[in-house]
């Protein structure tokens, strides 16, 4: 038997910069993923790598190209004739991209002494014990990082031909004239971007009558209307009643049928934990499948614990990379901390939208006095010469102390322009600081900046 101060279940974004913390660390390591990829080798990197956010940003890139080509260049002056799309192409240079990724890990496992085992981990007599395959490890501490998975409408399965989760949304052969989402969350808008830039016809059908609820209201709304001038139909508040698979897919809510060439369903995900024996050991669920832990990511069995995805908080890879280096520093007696008020969130639509801390809404309904600053980017030196103007920077900061609270962006590289507010926020800086902060002129951050002074109404662009 073979024994581990580590042993990490998963080899997504959560599991495998655990295992190389674990390792910098000086911790004897092992890494069990049971990802198969091209002639079922293995491809570390999860979800994420293999079928999330490396994949759908490739083709996100793709596809914002192909439609800047099209629609945005003229209007540079520059002229491009005869136009083509090649799809076949598209996905290649996806699946090349994807492959990089994972051969990467793959040098990161072997430069940092990590032991990697291809096969599906779980739980043997005792917590301490792990089985993958044929064989049995010891482990002294577990990370459980396994996870999650599409979650289906019920009754309606995946094909990923007609029926298409983020897996099949990812390598449609051709490009549907009619595309239907289902959920008008983070895949189904950036899945039904890169479609709609790429020329289908994208309805997406949402249950909730709020359009992107998580986000700061006067962004949603903003967002809203930006989508529908881009051709994104979206309907709010269905209830879906029916889908039928025929040549095509039919989907029935309230007194209305829609026919649909390809149908993707991104209505959330569910938690990784069958085949782990969570039940034989006694490791804990919480009422929603997750695995249960505490701010620190303990499990109910001592050495035994879990991060990312099949933890409770959002579904996001740096938040699964953030969880797996504080437990793998955990373990080897340091004491860590992870704020999860300054987790960033970011949609890779056009304009990409991103925030950090409180939302509008958030700040009112829970009663704080704060003040805002907000600068659109049609005021931004830089947007204008870039031709990319939509959106705003917009700064929550509290009443009396100035502290800023929440960072909202919704712009040209706001997946970037948003550290800047993480850093603020984990300095704790107020927006005085921010506002104060020489930017490089013309910069798109100057936008952040502005908007910080905005919440003093002494904004000077605008
Ligand atoms: P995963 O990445 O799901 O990795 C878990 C791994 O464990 C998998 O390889 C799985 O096969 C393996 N596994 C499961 N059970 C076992 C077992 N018993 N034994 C062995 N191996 C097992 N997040 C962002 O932050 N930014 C983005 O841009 C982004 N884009 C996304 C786009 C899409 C289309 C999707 C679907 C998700 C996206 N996400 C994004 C979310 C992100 O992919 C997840 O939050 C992240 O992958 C979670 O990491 P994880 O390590 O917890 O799990
Ligand atoms: P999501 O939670 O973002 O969106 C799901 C949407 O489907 C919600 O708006 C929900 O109200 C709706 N919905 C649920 N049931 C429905 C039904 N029966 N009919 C119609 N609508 C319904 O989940 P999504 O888009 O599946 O993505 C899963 C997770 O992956 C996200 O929560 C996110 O954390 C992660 N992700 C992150 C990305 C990023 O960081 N850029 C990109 C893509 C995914």
């Amino acid at each position: 038997m073979k024994s581990f101060d580590v042993v990490v279940i998963g080899g997504g974004p959560g599991g495998y910069i655990a295992a190389i913390r674990a390792a910098q660390l000086g911790l004897t390591t092992a890494c069990i993923d049971e990802w198969k990829g091209a002639g079922g080798k293995p491809a570390l990197g999860g979800t994420c790598t293999n079928v999330g956010c490396i994949p759908s940003k490739a083709l996100l890139q793709s596809s914002e190209n192909f439609e800047h080509v099209g629609h945005g260049f003229a209007e540079h002056g520059v002229k491009v004739k005869g136009l083509e799309l090649d799809l076949a192409q598209m996905l290649k240079r996806k699946d090349k991209v994807v492959k990089s990724n994972n051969d990467g890990i793959v040098y990161l496992f072997k430069k940092n002494k990590i032991d990697f085992f291809h096969g599906r981990g779980g739980f043997g007599a005792s917590p301490n014990e792990i089985r993958v395959g044929e064989e049995v490890l010891n482990a002294k501490n577990v990370i459980v990082a396994t996870g999650s998975s599409p979650r289906a409408l019920p009754g309606v399965e995946f094909d990923e031909k007609l029926i298409l989760s983020n897996t099949g949304a990812l390598a449609i052969p051709e490009v549907p004239r009619r595309l239907g989402v289902i959920g008008a969350g983070v895949i189904g808008l950036e899945m039904g971007s890169v479609w709609r830039r790429l020329g289908s016809e994208v309805t997406l059908l949402e249950a909730l009558p709020t359009f992107l609820g998580a986000a700061d209201e006067q962004i949603a709304k903003e967002a809203a209307k930006l989508f529908a001038k881009q051709g994104l139909k979206i309907e709010l508040g269905v209830n879906i009643t029916k889908v039928e698979r025929k040549k095509t897919v039919s989907v029935q809510y309230g007194d209305k049928t829609a026919e649909f060439d390809r149908l993707i369903v991104s209505i959330g995900r569910v938690p990784n934990t069958e085949g782990l024996n969570a039940a034989g050991v006694g490791l804990a669920l919480d009422e929603r499948g997750f695995i249960a832990v505490d701010d620190e990511c303990r499990t109910n069995l001592p050495g035994v614990w879990a991060i990312g995805d099949v933890v409770r908080g959002p579904m996001l890879a740096h938040k699964a990379e953030e969880e797996g280096v504080v437990v793998a520093e955990r373990i080897a007696g340091q004491k860590p901390h992870l704020d999860f008020n300054t987790i960033p969130w970011v949609i890779y639509t056009n304009p990409e939208i991103a925030w950090v801390g409180k939302t509008e809404q958030q700040l009112k309904s829970e009663g704080v006095q704060y003040r805002a600053g907000v600068f659109p980017f049609s005021a931004n030196a830089r947007a204008r010469a870039l031709g990319d103007t939509a959106g705003m920077a917009k700064v929550l900061a509290h009443a009396k102390t100035d502290e800023i609270l929440g960072v909202h962006i919704m712009g040209p590289y706001a997946a970037e322009l948003i550290a800047e507010a993480v850093l603020a926020m984990e300095f704790r800086a107020s927006s005085e600081d921010v506002g104060m902060i020489c930017h490089a002129h013309p910069s798109l951050a100057e936008a952040l900046k502005d908007a910080a002074l905005g919440v003093d109404k002494r904004s000077l662009n605008i």
